[in-house]
């Protein structure tokens, strides 16, 4: 289910949307620059909720995308080792809750109450809306026409179990994408040679004319290997997420029982010295050949983890990734904030911890380039 409405040739239908959400991304940057993490934050609500509900979401307040959000708080709260004592010690939802400790079961009915509405509302939201016909393309809509060429048809355990699948993609896709957004920035800001180089590969293919496109992918080699670099670079989840063998197993000698958890050490193999020279180098030079031909990497895609429970979100993260440097590099200039006095603030290079990794909040400076930048931005539909 998660994979239908996801696959290769089913993201390019987003495209277009995509493209859309990307440039009221930049016209949000023009008027309110300093408050880019929250930008980017909108902009990745928006094409998610976009691509599973099809639907639009108005403001920061639009009310499904902060039932989400919060529901994601409470969920990364919860995951995260050592932060809820009955993670350890279950038999302690059997105690009262008002004894002193037991705070962890008002959260949890709270994020019950707030996952069943983030799971639920927008659901219903593409049901009623294919009842009228008016629904948009989305993952959720492909699901129930599929479902309904079934005998499971108005079965309410199938319906639940796209509703939840549905949900477990904006929870999945949202912060993830909003990580490696952070990264492109935090990595153009410490290397500016290498802003300078894409936005001269970006000018050369659209003359500083238009904003670039998909179509213009194949002639945008250096900035394809940004994309790939900021990936591996500093990866969204440097330790993935924890697998468990279904079965005993023998791996180059070593025994692993059924039922192990077994994790995959994302960072080991990305940072690898014998395979990336200068591995903490941000150097997208690596992915490309001598003549600047794009270079496949296969251990890249470990990035999205393995096997069957693979990233399913992929396509649609690469598409976003793509579309967000191209755009934003096309239009803008990034470097580092300066303070009262002129002089320019330093710009850290530390990570949170948790599944999910985010650079820590830093101050820069993003400002349009010379020529047609403001005009292309300020534009009212894309490439106009
Ligand atoms: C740069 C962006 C992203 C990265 C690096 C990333 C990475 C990952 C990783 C490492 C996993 C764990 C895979 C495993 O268990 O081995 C995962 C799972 C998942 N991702 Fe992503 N992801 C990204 C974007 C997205 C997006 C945009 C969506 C939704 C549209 C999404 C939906 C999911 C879902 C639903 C799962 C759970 C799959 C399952 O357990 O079967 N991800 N992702």
């Amino acid at each position: 289910m998660l994979d239908r409405g996801l696959r290769p040739n089913a993201v390019v239908q987003y495209r277009p949307m995509q493209k859309l959400k990307v440039h009221d991304f930049l016209k949000q940057l023009l008027s309110h620059p300093q408050d880019y993490k929250h930008h980017i934050e909108h902009l990745q609500g928006a094409i998610i909720m976009s691509v599973v509900y099809g639907y639009d979401i108005k403001s920061t307040n639009d009310t499904y995308l902060r039932t989400a959000l919060d529901a994601n708080i409470i969920g990364q709260t919860t995951l995260l080792p050592g932060t809820i004592l009955v993670n350890d010690l279950p038999f302690l939802k059997y105690f009262p809750g008002w004894l002193p400790g037991m705070g962890f079961q008002a959260l949890a009915k709270e994020g019950e109450k707030l996952g069943n509405d983030m799971v639920d509302r927008p659901f219903q939201l593409v049901k009623d809306s294919m009842r009228q016909g008016t629904a948009r393309l989305s993952v959720t809509q492909a699901n129930l026409l599929e479902l309904e060429k079934t005998d499971a048809a108005e079965s309410e355990q199938a319906e639940r179990a796209i509703a939840e699948a549905s949900g477990s993609l904006y929870l999945a896709g949202a912060d993830s994408t909003v990580s490696a957004i952070l990264t492109l920035f935090l990595a153009l800001i410490l290397h500016p040679d290498v802003m300078r180089k894409a936005q001269a590969e970006l000018d050369a293919v659209t003359g500083g004319q238009r904003l670039p496109d998909y179509e213009d992918r194949a002639r945008l080699p250096y900035v394809e290997a940004i994309c790939k670099e900021v990936l591996r670079w500093r990866m969204v989840a440097p330790a993935g997420v924890p697998h468990a063998a279904t079965q005993d197993d023998v791996y180059e000698g070593y025994f692993i029982p059924k039922g192990s958890i077994v994790i995959a050490n994302l960072w080991a193999i990305l940072h690898d010295p014998r395979v990336y020279q200068d591995p903490d180098e941000f150097m997208p030079e690596r992915f490309l050949t001598a003549s600047g031909e794009p270079r496949d990497d296969p251990n890249l895609a470990a990035v999205f983890g393995f096997g069957k429970r693979i990233c399913p979100g992929r396509h649609i993260a690469e598409n976003t990734l793509f579309i967000v440097t191209a755009s934003f590099l096309a239009t803008y200039s990034i470097g580092k904030a300066k303070d009262a006095h002129g002089n320019e603030i330093p710009v850290g290079r530390k990570y949170t911890g948790g599944v999910i990794s985010f650079p820590e909040k830093f101050e820069c400076s993003i400002v349009p380039r010379p020529g047609k930048a403001e005009e292309l931005i300020a534009a009212e539909s894309w490439g106009a």
